[in-house]
């Protein structure tokens, strides 16, 4: 599959490695923008905040099959929006999902040491389920399907509960590859 990533950090730079290594085509994209006219699929991965200024130099984006990773941390989603990515949406009017935002780039490199396949959420419309579904898998992840784009917001905010789950001292019942201390 040909993907555009933009953002290059750690989630972007880290899931475009894991899936060059599934023999996917990746175009890495930054701050400079680009075209994903030719891309099947588009993952945005920019800091929550800067999701509009990082669309705003990428062409090509209309109608196209779009995974949001952002999370809102500290920010609020762009004015009129009750998540990142319906807002992605209404910049695309494509398919759009929402995945990648509950799982730890940290543990990318260690996603097979797990004791069984992880799992990583997904919301989203049903068109872009072919896609997210198999860049999960194509991850490491076993895809699970969490409703229609409406529960983007619900899964962006499960972001605040992960975190007080891990301060609380229980992450690995969620990371299954190594306690929150060594992560
Ligand atoms: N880290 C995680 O474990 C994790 C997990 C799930 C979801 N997330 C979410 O995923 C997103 C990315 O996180 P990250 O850890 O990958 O952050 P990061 O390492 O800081 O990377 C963010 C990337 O976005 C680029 N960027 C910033 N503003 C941009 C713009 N206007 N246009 C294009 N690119 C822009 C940055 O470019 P420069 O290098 O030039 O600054 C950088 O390459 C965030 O929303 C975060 O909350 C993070």
């Amino acid at each position: 599959m040909k993907v555009a990533v933009v953002g290059r950090g750690n989630v972007g730079g880290g899931l475009a490695d894991l899936w060059e290594r599934a023999g996917h085509e990746v175009t890495r994209i930054g701050r400079e923008g680009g075209n994903v006219s030719d891309a099947e699929a588009m993952v945005v991965a920019v800091p929550g905040d800067a999701v509009a200024d990082a669309l705003d130099n990428v062409q090509g984006i209309e109608q196209k099959t779009v995974i949001d990773a952002t999370n809102l941390w500290g920010v609020d989603p762009p004015a009129g929006f009750s998540s990142n990515a319906e807002f992605v949406k209404s910049r695309t009017n494509g398919p759009t999902a929402k995945s990648f935002n509950l799982n730890f780039a940290a543990l990318y490199d260690r996603i097979g040491e797990a004791d069984s396949t992880p799992s990583n959420l997904w919301c989203g419309d049903e068109e872009a389920r072919e896609v997210v579904e198999q860049l999960n898998r194509d991850a490491g992840y076993e895809p699970v399907y969490a409703g229609p784009l409406e529960n983007a917001a619900a899964q962006e905010n499960f972001l605040k509960l992960m975190f007080g789950i891990n301060q609380g001292g229980m992450g690995q019942f969620f990371y299954r590859i190594a306690p929150p201390n060594q992560l």
